[in-house]
């Protein structure tokens, strides 16, 4: 395998040949009911995964595998539309790929979103949680292997992985927009399964607030290269068992899209805070 630090450089170069060399502020990760804040942006290019050199390959994606570049909010942004997750096949580090790349452009803040289940029973879905927190017991992790020391230290801090001033801002941010904000401890499960009832009660136990399956491998990459992370699930449905029902993609992607307008305006007003 070509060595990870070229990989990044090319594909930094080329996305630079594409939307110039003007600094980015923050790296986006939009996730389910997300994605169309990408269409938003102003003065935007948009490139798709398969024309950048060595981002994973996706057969999934159809047409929103995207990075687009443009400006949100007064920020120059560069979001992803569309993320690579673990249990379409990729491995942690082509999970964690583009957010190394995000990196090597000079970008050191991230936003990441997603969708999740609650855990925790006193929310409800369609509710926004601010991710303070994580847990990932699956053994696979994309720091595996040999480190790259330019990158980040081998044994790396987790403690602060998401970032406790970019929390507050969301915390103060959703609050003057009249948006109750949550907020836990995510837990990524590698899917495409959702969980049992037995999983998600022993997740509980562990304190776990939400699950998911995806994220954690992007913000592990991220506290690696010492990137300030600030995440937030919409939580689309409740977690296996809780409720007498079974869980399918179909409520996920219904309470994602009731939602999205109030996670939208909660993504633009972080960001026109958010302190560059
Ligand atoms: N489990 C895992 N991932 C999810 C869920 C869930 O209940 N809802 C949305 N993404």
């Amino acid at each position: 395998m070509e060595k990870l630090i070229d990989c990044m450089q090319e594909a930094a170069m080329y996305i630079t040949s594409r939307v110039g060399s003007e600094p980015i502020s923050i790296g986006m990760v939009l996730g389910s009911g997300l994605g169309g804040l990408a269409d938003e942006l102003e003065d935007a290019v948009a490139i798709s995964y398969k024309d950048i050199p060595h981002f994973p390959v996706s057969t999934v994606f159809g047409h929103k595998g995207r990075l687009v570049v443009g400006i949100l909010e007064g920020k120059r942004v560069m979001c992803m539309q569309g993320r690579f997750h673990f249990y379409e096949g990729y491995g942690m580090d082509q999970v964690v790929f583009p957010i190394q790349v995000m990196h090597a452009m000079g970008i050191n803040q991230l936003l990441v979103t997603n969708a999740a289940g609650g855990v925790n029973e006193s929310f409800k879905p369609g509710d926004l949680m601010l991710i303070t927190d994580h847990i990932k017991l699956i053994a696979e992790t994309p720091m595996r292997g040999p480190n790259y020391d330019s990158l980040g230290e081998r044994f790396f801090d987790m403690t602060s992985a998401y970032d406790k001033g970019l929390c507050a801002l969301a915390r103060e941010v959703s609050g003057s927009l009249g948006l109750t904000l949550q907020e836990g401890t995510y837990m990524f499960f590698a899917g495409p399964a959702y969980e049992t009832p037995a999983e998600i009660r022993a997740a509980r136990v562990l304190g776990a607030d939400a699950v998911g399956m995806s994220t954690v491998p992007e913000s592990i990459a991220a506290s690696h290269m010492r990137m300030k992370v600030l995440g937030i699930s919409c939580i689309t449905n409740m977690a296996a068992g809780i409720l007498d029902q079974p869980l399918n993609h179909a409520e996920v992607m219904e309470t994602s899209n009731q939602v999205k307008e109030a996670f939208t305006s909660l993504v633009r007003s972080v960001t026109k805070a958010w302190p560059v």
